[in-house]
């Protein structure tokens, strides 16, 4: 079999049928699924494809030209291709219906977004965390749930300063910041940030200082013996559907007017233009970019300035209403992650006089989450322990995931599936 550009060990899945119309190759399964590709990708993907990195090595201008293609059939289930160059392939065919199946695109196997209200969800999703470092069936329960609610928690993991490196190494490459790579957030005499005094902060989401503010941030409690302090979350999901279905003008004002953010350090001047609600380019995930003390000017006409500044109200209030958030305290060994750009977070003030709130956190980028769970739920990878052990008390079902009857076998070609 010619090498494959994965590293995933393929379910066989037989081909039944191999049409080829000049340089246009259509595979059929038995199922009904069909799969139409070019000759250059075919050539590009199997020919091309390095034994040991799986990438690929042929230049464009290299490829088996059109109308290079001599021959396309099955071959004991799979796909064997010829050109007249003399090059020759054998395609696994489990690795084309993934193809098919479009299990290549980023959103496969990870789940889509779940949008949550306070009634949906009234504390966070949590998981037993106390092997979290030792099970990867919990490690990835525990992500999966992160990527689709948004918000998920470990609960009794080890109360250690090194516990959020430690996780934070099984996951990913911990984004730094300003604040270093693990932080503390505990209130301190000279804080650099609002988060470390004992102030309450309203919802807001972190670093919106950023071209690319940290997709996940971790947030683990060492110690906690003061009087309040809870933590708040939204889901930044429902508040913008809030906003658009029922308060459209401050949705447009939000979504289309800008800001300056720009933190303010002695030893730092990150900076950067953008509305508070980012929707990027096509295919983005939502950025929400709602941190009041590091946001500095509007960046828009005097006259649209009043109408931003009522969006901005409305949006507070939208953030707070308790049809949306919800308030959980932090434990000692609650291990709390969330999606930075999506859920809104803030905390209830507390006195730092009396007792000690200490958390250690970290930032993770989204692209390292999401490659974790990706490789985490790769097929063919060894079985973990007990999977059923990590299933959360609280987690509601995966829409993503089909509960009854089957799906149709997918009839597609290359490039015509939305990521
Ligand atoms: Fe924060």
């Amino acid at each position: 079999m010619t090498p494959i550009p994965s590293f995933a060990r393929h379910e066989r899945r037989p081909i039944a049928t191999v049409e080829r119309d000049g340089d246009v190759v259509t595979l059929g399964w038995a199922d009904g699924a069909s799969f139409t590709c070019l000759s250059e990708w075919l050539h590009e993907q199997s020919i091309g494809i390095d034994p040991s990195t799986r990438e690929g090595t042929v230049e464009p201008s290299d490829l088996a030209p059109p109308g290079s293609l001599v021959g396309a059939f099955v071959d004991d289930g799979a796909l064997r291709v010829e050109w007249a160059t003399g090059e020759r392939a054998t395609v696994d065919p489990g690795w084309l219906r993934s193809i098919a199946d479009g299990d290549h695109l980023p959103g496969s196997g990870v789940g889509r977004p779940r949008p949550w209200t306070a009634s949906d969800l009234p504390e966070p999703p949590s998981f037993d965390g106390s092997r979290v470092l030792d099970d990867e069936s919990v490690l990835e329960a525990w992500l999966g749930e992160l990527c689709t609610t948004g918000l998920a928690r470990l609960r009794s993991t080890p109360t250690t300063d090194d516990l959020m490196a430690e996780l934070a190494a099984r996951i990913g490459p911990i984004r730094g910041s300003n604040f270093g790579g693990v932080f503390t957030v505990e209130s301190v005499v000279e804080p650099d940030s609002t988060a470390n005094t004992g102030r309450a902060l309203g919802q807001h989401t972190d670093l919106p200082t950023r071209e690319t503010p940290p997709g996940f941030q971790f947030l683990h409690c060492v110690e906690n013996t003061v009087a309040g302090g809870a933590s708040r979350m939204a889901d930044g999901l429902a508040v913008v559907e809030e906003l658009r279905s029922n308060h459209p003008e401050a949705h447009e004002a939000l979504t289309t007017l800008e800001w300056v953010f720009a933190n303010r350090a002695p030893d730092g001047d990150h900076r950067w233009v953008a509305p508070l609600i980012d929707h990027g380019a096509t295919g983005s995930p939502l950025t929400l970019r709602a941190f009041y003390p590091v946001r500095l000017a509007p960046h828009m006409p005097i006259e649209d300035q009043p109408r931003a500044y009522a969006a901005m109200r409305t949006f507070s209030a939208v953030a707070h209403d308790a049809r949306f958030m919800i308030t959980s305290v932090f434990e000692p060994g609650d291990l709390v992650g969330f999606d930075n750009r999506r859920i809104l977070h803030g905390r209830d003030a507390f006195d730092p006089g009396v007792g000690r709130r200490r958390l250690r956190g970290c930032y993770i980028d989204r692209d390292d989450v999401l490659s974790r769970l990706r490789v985490l739920r790769r097929p063919g990878r060894a079985a973990t322990p007990t999977a059923a052990a990590a299933a959360p008390a609280t987690a509601t079902p995966d829409p993503a995931t089909p509960v009854a009857g089957a799906p149709p076998p997918p009839t597609r070609s290359i490039g015509g599936v939305a990521p």
